[in-house]
């Protein structure tokens, strides 16, 4: 994956992918998704990846915080779409989580499920995120941000994650970061072709069938408005298809959703 701080490697075969071809390895960062984003601007290429050991300030969705201890997968991969496809390209973050419930799933040691919008969560504990980031200037970039548990912090998980957040190696899947990072991006990058030919239609089968949230009564947050509703499924743009009490349906486009009777970041 990371030729750049492996050089005795062996040479990638020549229709190797672009996903991972650069990379940078970093011990401590604030954010992997603002040394991304920095790189964007000085020119880094489409596929490029960003790693860090450990994030001071990792960010997560909703303004939320992303606790980034060593020894979990702090990973941001720069995309440079195509200028028409960015006005739909909020739906790739599903297609992204898709991928690493996939990629986890593949390990064998557990079934990954998804809580949208892009969430990884197994047994009612969040497990993954990903944080997609995009800016227009001076060229379309795209920052896909993920984050992974891989084993409880060494210090412990701080009290407000001890009941909502689990690890890999609580599953016995013990895959350290490279391999791990190496064979979500195998599996992203012919994702993205496929979804800007295809859009999220082409994935809406596989993303329900790891849907945590189908059939269940959430909290839905809408900026200052709450309200409850039962999740009937995902959409053919990634929106969550929701009926109210009162028998109105929506497609949420984006926005936070609790399930009732369990919390949840
Ligand atoms: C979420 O579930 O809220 C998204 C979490 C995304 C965290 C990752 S860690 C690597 C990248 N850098 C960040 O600051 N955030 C993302």
């Amino acid at each position: 994956m990371n030729r750049a701080s492996h050089p005795g490697a062996a040479p990638e075969p020549a229709d190797a992918g672009a996903f991972g071809r650069v990379a940078r390895v970093l011990d401590e960062t604030a954010s992997t998704n603002d040394e991304a984003l920095e790189w964007a601007l000085q020119g880094a290429p489409h596929g490029a990846i960003v790693r860090a050991t450990r994030q001071t300030g990792g960010r997560g969705r909703q303004g939320r915080a992303w606790h980034s201890p060593p020894g979990g997968l702090y990973a941001s991969l720069l995309l440079r779409p195509p200028r028409e496809a960015l006005a739909g390209f909020a739906p790739f973050s599903a297609v992204a989580a898709l991928q690493l419930a996939e990629t986890i799933g593949a390990g064998g040691r557990c079934w990954p499920m998804l809580k949208w919008p892009n969430d990884v969560w197994i047994a009612g504990r969040k497990l993954a995120g990903i944080l997609l980031e995009s800016r227009t200037l001076p060229s379309p970039a795209v920052i896909v941000g993920i984050g992974v548990n891989l084993a409880p912090p060494a210090k412990g998980w701080p009290p407000e994650l001890r009941k909502l957040a689990t690890s890999l190696a609580e599953w016995g899947d013990r895959r350290a970061v490279e391999p791990l990072l190496a064979a979500w991006l195998a599996r992203l990058e012919p994702a993205y072709e496929r979804f800007l030919r295809e859009g999220f239609a082409a994935f809406q089968a596989a993303w329900s069938g790891r849907s945590l949230l189908d059939g269940r009564e959430v909290l839905v947050q809408e900026g200052d408005a709450t309200f409850r509703a039962v999740v009937e499924g995902i959409d053919a743009q990634a929106r969550l298809r929701v009926l109210l009490a009162g028998g109105t349906r929506r497609a949420l486009l984006a926005g936070e959703v609790h399930l009732l009777g369990e919390g949840g970041p």
